[in-house]
């Protein structure tokens, strides 16, 4: 337990709501999850599921029908063929991640992993006596590892490179042919890749160009990819997600899940049958057109005050902020700013160690008007200085 660190964020977080609870405005910008509910068809299949007593387990690996419901989603948005059989439904990411990672990992294994990145993914790989190596990226590589910095991390011991497209908290893409790169270099060396697309929904125009990113299944049958219900199809609280596993791991999951999790939530699985109907997509799409909006009124306005964003992310629903220009204690900047003016950020800290000190993490997870507070608040503080 002294390897797992817990998110920082709750300090802040357990802070803005104490003033709240004082009377206290606080804008909230620290939130990793969509302020929308979930679609109505969603909240209205999981009602039914319930009322028809649907509230028994589901086997290991989950239903057949979201299985197939997701192998047509597939081939529906992204035109790339997955078999039913290698979809793993699993409670949330979370469990996807765990799942992959714990048929992976043998005591002392090396995964490669970016800092800034998702926090867990250390911990995951720790939990199963694995190690995280983290490295440092900045805008010159989109935050993303590349082929080049595999080659140059890659040791005996490595078994696994992890990457997350969009990235929590940068909100940047990897770029389709440097993907394709990074595969065949883990390839060539016996090891696995594993692509969290998590945001992959939420991918948006930039210039006016649509991004074109396609899923990592458009390249190999043989990387693990890892999916949820969370953030595109605003499902966080009833835990689902899943994993594509290529053929020759399916039956090692399906021990793994029976064990860990016996099977991921039933009605939550009956409720996501309506995730995947065309009128909730296109209810989700107007959705994803919202937060585009938002970050394109939060980044240039943030770029105004004087942070640093050198790139403009893609996706997801956060700008990764460099703050050297006020600060390099960006844990104490956060909470001195949340005192002073009400806004709640999260700290740098809780992706890693590079540049960390120097860094904040913006959520859009606020409607516009709420955004425009808190740059309003956030221009007042930095102007007192
Ligand atoms: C990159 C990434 N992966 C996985 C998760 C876990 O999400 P969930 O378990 O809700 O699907 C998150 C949550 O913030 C995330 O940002």
């Amino acid at each position: 337990m002294a390897d797992i660190e817990p998110f920082h964020v709750m300090d802040i977080l357990a802070r803005a709501r104490a003033m709240e609870a004082e009377g206290r405005s606080v804008i909230h910008m620290e939130v990793g999850e969509p302020d929308f509910i979930s679609p109505q068809s969603i909240i209205d299949a999981g009602v039914q599921a319930l009322q028809q007593g649907k509230t028994h387990y589901t086997p290991a690996l989950g239903l057949t029908a979201l299985r197939e419901a997701i192998a047509d989603y597939y081939q529906h948005r992204y035109g790339v063929t997955v078999a039913a059989e290698r979809i793993i439904i699993t409670p949330g990411a979370s469990g996807a991640l765990q799942l992959a990672l714990g048929v992976l990992i043998n005591p002392g294994d090396q995964v490669l992993m970016a800092d800034p990145g998702y926090p867990c993914n250390r911990h995951f790989v720790r939990l199963f006596e694995g190690q995280a190596v983290s490295i440092p990226v900045d805008a010159d590589s989109a935050y993303q590892l590349n082929a080049g910095l595999i080659e140059q991390h890659w040791q005996a011991t490595t078994i696994a490179a992890m990457l997350a497209s969009p990235s929590n908290p940068t909100g940047t893409v990897i770029d389709q042919a440097e993907l394709s790169a990074v595969l065949s270099v883990v390839a060539a060396r016996g090891g696995c890749t594993l692509v969290d697309e998590i945001y992959h929904g939420l991918i948006y125009n930039v210039g006016g160009n649509a991004a074109g990113v396609t899923t990592a299944l458009a390249l190999s049958e043989d990387v693990f990819v890892i999916n949820s219900l969370s953030k595109y199809f605003g499902m966080t609280g009833w835990r689902l997600g899943w994993l594509v596993a290529p053929k020759a791991y399916v039956d090692s999951i399906d021990r793994l899940a029976q064990n860990i999790f016996l099977a991921p939530s039933t009605p939550a699985q009956y409720a996501a049958l309506a995730a995947f109907e065309p009128v909730t997509l296109a209810e989700l799409d107007r959705r994803r057109d919202e937060f585009q909006e938002r970050r394109d009124f939060l980044l240039p306005a943030l770029r105004k005050l004087g942070f640093d964003i050198p790139l403009t992310p893609q996706g997801a629903f956060y700008l990764y902020a460099g703050c050297s220009r006020f600060t390099d204690d960006s844990y104490a900047f956060a909470l001195d700013i949340l005192e002073q003016v009400g806004v709640a950020l999260t700290p740098g800290r809780d992706f890693g160690d590079y540049q960390a000190g120097q860094h904040v993490r913006f959520a859009y997870t606020t409607s516009i008007d709420s955004l425009k507070q808190g740059v309003e608040r956030l221009g007042q503080y930095l102007r007192k200085g």
